[in-house]
């Protein structure tokens, strides 16, 4: 039988099935039915605002292609994670199982991540992570069906160390949460600074998402360090900022951090900000044609100055677009599916970005200063910083 014969025949066995109300083959209802999207992200607690920025972002990208996925209709389910790890598993399975989502769209804290991850890699269901940095999601555990859109937790303090050094800062202290998002950016932090010449005097941390900042405070004023270097984020972010202002320390020692300190957060410090130096994959002040659409498009939309974590969202809802469109909205071919999201180039707010083969973006790296309620760019920190994917076996 010819191919043309082979199809002609399958399509009459298809109409006449439809017609006749049996139960349809699944191409059919695949292509007919609404593309299931999941967040499982935070809406309450210190990265609720992360989480909704996250959020209107895929929209915002979804929206532009007229709210559809390869000329499906979408329909989505929300779940709360609470950035609380002991229910990351229970939460995705929910989403998986009970709502039966194509896409899990999540999430922003490493710990809950994992959770996430452990459903992802047993169920098979497309993971695109908006932000959550977790190393290990695109290193030894890499998967064929998982996707990072935002960073892994040491890319962006790759690039900070020998910014620190070039301005003269050699004897640095390091704070942060305790958990796996800190300690990996601390891994970036150690390997570059250490790397450029400079010298990591002590290394503090409380637990997450605790912000009784005080006694480590008086405790860095006493080491008398040439600069402190940090990885906070959200809400916890802000009131470090504040703190660290109220303490007298903005004044002596110089401020530096994974730039997730200062995103989201600039109206909440208000002064306080001024000043501080971070390493990121995204600034507000890019002059470029995408990022000024996308910020007065954003703000538009959504009454809220956009930042890296709207950056993130946005670009997710981009690279499940280019995947839905090369299959035409069949999302269980899943062999052409992840071909094109492999193959991607994000044409970005942040700059064009592509896919490595542990499926974690290679991007630049921005130095940004503080300046008025503006992360704005003093630089290019690092051209196409690359995340090592040790140990991952996807090819
Ligand atoms: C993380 O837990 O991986 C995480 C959370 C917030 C950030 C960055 C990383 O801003």
């Amino acid at each position: 039988m010819t191919t043309r014969r082979l199809v002609l025949t399958r399509s009459a066995a298809v109409i006449g099935a439809a017609s006749s109300g049996l139960l349809l083959p699944s191409i059919v209802r695949a292509q007919s039915d609404k593309v299931r999207v999941g967040f499982m992200l935070p809406y309450t607690g210190t990265f609720a605002q992360l989480g909704v920025a996250i959020e209107n972002g895929f929209r915002m990208a979804i929206n532009e292609q007229g709210g559809k996925l390869g000329g499906r209709e979408i329909e989505f389910f929300k779940v709360d994670d609470e950035s609380n790890p002991a229910k990351g598993i229970e939460n995705a399975t929910r989403l998986v199982q009970r709502d039966k989502v194509d896409v899990l769209v999540g999430t922003v804290h490493s710990g809950v991540q994992m959770g996430i991850h452990k459903v992802a890699r047993e169920s098979g269901v497309l993971n695109l992570i908006p932000n959550a940095g977790v190393h290990i999601a695109t290193r030894a555990q890499c998967a064929p069906n998982v996707f990072r859109t935002s960073f892994s937790n040491s890319q962006p303090t790759l690039a900070l160390g020998k910014a620190m050094v070039d301005r003269g800062h050699k004897k640095a202290v390091w704070i942060t949460w305790n958990y796996a998002a800190g300690d990996e950016a601390f891994e970036g932090f150690e390997q570059s600074y250490t790397a450029a010449g400079g010298t990591i005097v002590k290394k503090l941390g409380l637990p997450f998402p605790n912000v009784e900042f005080q006694a480590l405070l008086t405790e860095i004023a006493s080491l008398k360090p040439d600069a402190v270097a940090c990885f906070f984020a959200g809400g916890g972010a802000a009131k470090f900022l504040k703190d660290y202002a109220a303490a007298g320390l903005n004044k002596s020692i110089q401020l530096y951090g994974s730039g997730f300190l200062t995103e989201g957060v600039l109206e909440a410090a208000g002064d306080a900000a001024n000043g501080v130096l971070t390493t990121m994959h995204y600034s507000d002040s890019l002059d470029t044609p995408a990022n000024k659409k996308f910020r007065l498009e954003y703000a538009k939309t959504f009454k809220l100055q956009p930042d890296v974590y709207a950056v993130q969202g946005y670009d997710t809802g981009l690279l499940m677009i280019k995947g839905a469109n090369a299959v035409k909205g069949d999302l269980g071919n899943k062999k052409a599916l992840y071909a094109a999201m492999e193959g991607a180039t994000i044409d970005s707010p942040r700059g064009k970005w592509t896919m490595s083969k542990a499926h974690n973006p290679v991007q630049d790296m921005y130095l940004r200063k503080v300046e008025n309620k503006e992360n704005k760019v003093i630089g290019i920190a690092q051209k196409a910083v690359a995340d090592s994917g040790a140990g991952c076996k996807l090819s």
